[in-house]
């Protein structure tokens, strides 16, 4: 298998910025490109204020951050994109917008290019459909991906055992953990997450313990970080409802949000970002 010395990065938004920041501090040269050159540049400068946090904690050495971030050309043109060996989309969650980009960069990109989307909720067979279906994977990193190891590697329907070892191998290379997971609404963290949270809602619902008591179980009791609501709050209950409907209508009801979850939504609580959901801020 061929070394891999370069990635592409499409969007440099929360999830683009820190996966061009990982691939940099593996050694590899990094493209960034977003839709202007503002945000191409404002992604670059989230890269350097984590990577600044981490020499000012004495976790990363200076010349290594400064090696880092001349590692990461930001861009609003697909200028670069043509050496790359990996390139991962993170742009807006819409089909549409996600096909189009890879079928522009299939027009740009050398023949043995991977093609990776981190969606988390739109079917890689379907994105795949775009362009170069054996060479296409999904890679579902987790948020902060500076710091969470876990990578879900999705091959779709066409990809081939090479593409998903060669994804597998950009994760390791990266620092990164990788499991391959099928093809499936909410793969399969998330799945477990969104089962786990609704139990924890439904709780609430029932009065069966307090909020501030569940989370405590679930830190306590099981050794989780952070107990499902606080959680809830700090992903957003918006986005999190978005996710529990794509379950929903493809599990069933186990999935549905219960009234405790949906009456937030309503109010407008979506959790720390609007200052008020499980918990106020
Ligand atoms: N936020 C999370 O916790 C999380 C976790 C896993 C996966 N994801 C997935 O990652 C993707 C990105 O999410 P995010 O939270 O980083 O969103 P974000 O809104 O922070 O960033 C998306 C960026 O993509 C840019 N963009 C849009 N169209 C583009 C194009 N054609 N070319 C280049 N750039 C373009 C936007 O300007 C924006 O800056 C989504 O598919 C999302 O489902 C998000």
């Amino acid at each position: 298998m061929a070394e891999l010395q370069k990635a592409g990065i499409l969007g440099a938004g929360m999830m683009g910025a820190e996966i061009a920041l990982v691939c940099a501090r593996a050694g590899m040269a990094v493209v960034m490109k977003e839709v202007n050159l503002e945000l191409a540049q404002k992604g670059k400068k989230r890269i350097a204020d984590i990577l600044n946090k981490q020499v000012s904690k004495g976790q990363l050495a200076q010349a290594d951050a400064d090696a880092a971030l001349a590692l990461v050309t930001p861009t609003d043109k697909y200028d670069g994109f043509a050496d790359a060996d990996i390139v991962v989309e993170a742009i807006l969650e819409v089909v549409d917008i996600k096909q189009q980009a890879f079928r522009e960069l299939d027009a740009v990109c050398k023949p043995t290019c991977i093609f990776a989307s981190n969606t988390s909720s739109i079917s890689i067979t379907k994105l795949a459909a775009a362009a170069r279906p054996d060479r296409f994977v999904g890679l579902h990193f987790f948020s902060p991906v500076s710091i969470m190891k876990l990578v879900e590697v999705i091959p779709g329907l066409l990809a081939t055992p090479e593409t998903v070892e060669i994804a597998k191998a950009f994760c390791v290379k990266i620092g990164k953990t990788p499991i391959k997971v099928k093809n499936v609404e909410g793969f399969a963290v998330n799945r477990m997450l969104c089962a786990m949270m609704n139990e924890a809602y439904r709780l609430v619902d029932e009065g069966v313990a307090s909020i501030e008591d569940i989370d405590t179980a679930c830190k306590l009791g099981l050794g989780h970080p952070v107990g499902p609501l606080r959680l809830c709050d700090n992903i957003s209950l918006d986005l999190l409802g978005k996710v529990h409907d794509i379950l929903a209508e493809a599990y069933g009801d186990r999935f549905k949000a219960p009234n405790a979850f949906r009456e937030r939504v309503s109010a407008g609580h979506y959790g720390r970002k609007t200052g008020k959901g499980w918990y106020d801020y």
